[in-house]
């Protein structure tokens, strides 16, 4: 039985398309046919040869498109990323057992390829010519390269002024056609939809069911590489939810698959100033609210995210919380993490900050084994990095400034001595 798209609303089946709503309204997920076999088989996968099952996606290939043929996939190959531990981090979140699992690390630079490598290969098989995606910059940046790998037109609408030069110069070197919206994300987004139901691209945002299994994976490979032993609690940056949804996914099915036993507790963290899904979770709401997002994390800069129904379950379902940072909350655990040496992109420092601020209500033990996911490389968005640490960052104030100084003769002179000497 191939995989078919299920309502988690009403419970219709359909068959995958590109429609990724059913008739009543509810967002379409991926089901698959009940598993025959055991984890010794993506045991013997961890050091492989090669693609496919090189690739921290595709090791996982019976979990996430078991029916799709191996000629089929678009892979360079991603994933295995690092899991991190650095004594400053965890004393600065509070808990002794804090590890970061880096997604930064995928080849361009976010967790985004995980979800691209598996929705570009299926728009392969379906026979697209050209894929589209709004997006924040990450989304943007990997459907480029995914694209251009797979051959395939790229179309991508970004909020105009609203994403990092560094993400944005991934989208055009990749060669995919940029179209900059007046607006935000939530904007793009809209109009994303349009153009795709008009002109027929194949769409390539997380509300594809097929960017959910792909991401799936960043739990599939955290809990292989602890040897499947869960944390009590993983915490990670939301924006548009893709995440939150994936990984409670993730999780239901290796419970099912009796992988794992206990099941950690999901913590999502906004941005203060882009937290929809906060207050309806805060407010007990049964729907969200959208808001006009303002954050210096652009990746999470969402005020309408599309993936809300699906990650409230997970919330539920993982005895989940929801929470919110404030954008000097994230740059300074940015500093803490770019200072041990890991570095992330503002965005990703959202989960630090978040189990800092957790600690401190009581929510997170002390004593409990915590992982954050690092969501974007630190590289991807340099001028918010260069604008903390010079002082120039609107509403934030640096506590731990780095910047750069500036000399006047290109020789050694007293006051270059003084300044070295300090
Ligand atoms: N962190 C980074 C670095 C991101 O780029 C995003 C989303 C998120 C966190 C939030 O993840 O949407 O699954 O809750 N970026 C999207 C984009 C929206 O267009 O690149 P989510």
């Amino acid at each position: 039985m191939p995989s078919k798209f299920r309502c988690i609303r009403c419970g219709g089946e359909y068959e995958p398309g590109s429609v990724f709503n059913c008739e009543c309204g509810g967002l379409l997920e991926v089901v698959h046919e009940p598993m025959r076999w055991g984890r010794h088989v993506v045991d013997s996968r961890l050091c492989p040869m090669g693609v496919p099952y090189s690739s921290g996606v595709w090791r996982y290939k019976e979990l996430i498109h078991p029916g799709l043929a191996a000629g089929m996939i678009v892979t360079r190959p991603e994933g295995n990323t690092n899991i991190y531990t650095r004594k400053v981090v965890s004393n600065y979140a509070g808990v002794e057992k804090l590890s970061m699992k880096h997604e930064g690390e995928n080849p361009t630079g976010s967790f985004k390829d995980r979800g691209m490598t598996v929705a570009v290969s299926e728009a392969v098989r379906q026979k697209a010519k050209a894929v589209a995606c709004a997006s924040t910059g990450n989304t943007s940046a990997s459907m480029a390269a995914y694209a251009a790998q797979a051959g395939l037109r790229g179309v991508v609408f970004i909020p105009e002024g609203e994403i990092s030069y560094g993400k944005l110069s991934q989208a055009l070197a990749y060669g995919s056609k940029v179209v900059q919206v007046p607006g935000s994300f939530d904007d793009a987004m809209r109009i994303v939809q349009e153009a795709s139901r008009e002109l027929g691209f194949y769409l390539l945002n997380s509300i594809n069911p097929w960017r959910v299994e792909g991401q799936k994976t960043i739990i599939f490979e955290l809990l292989h590489q602890r040897a499947w032993v869960p944390p009590d609690w993983i915490v990670v940056p939301a924006g548009n939810l893709g995440n939150t949804s994936a990984f409670g996914k993730a999780l239901s099915e290796l419970v099912e698959l009796g992988w794992v036993e206990k099941v950690p507790r999901i913590a999502s963290i906004q941005a203060e100033g882009a937290a929809p899904f906060y207050k309806m979770w805060k407010g007990g709401c049964s729907s969200l609210e959208a808001l006009k997002p303002e954050t210096v994390a652009s990746a999470i800069k969402i005020g309408n995210p599309v993936s809300w129904e699906k990650a409230i379950r997970v919330i539920r379902e993982t005895d989940g919380v929801v929470d919110v940072v404030s954008d000097a909350e994230i740059m300074e655990a940015k500093a803490i993490v770019d200072g041990s040496g890991v570095g992330c992109e503002p965005a990703s420092a959202a989960s630090v900050a978040g189990v800092r601020k957790l600690v401190s209500k009581g929510v997170i033990k002390p004593d409990e084994d915590v992982v954050c996911v690092l969501t974007g490389n630190i590289l991807k968005d340099s001028d918010a990095t260069i604008g903390y640490h010079t002082g120039k960052l609107k509403g934030v104030t640096p506590g731990r400034a780095n910047a750069p100084t500036r000399i006047d003769a290109g020789a050694m002179s007293a006051s270059l001595r003084r300044i070295l000497s300090q």
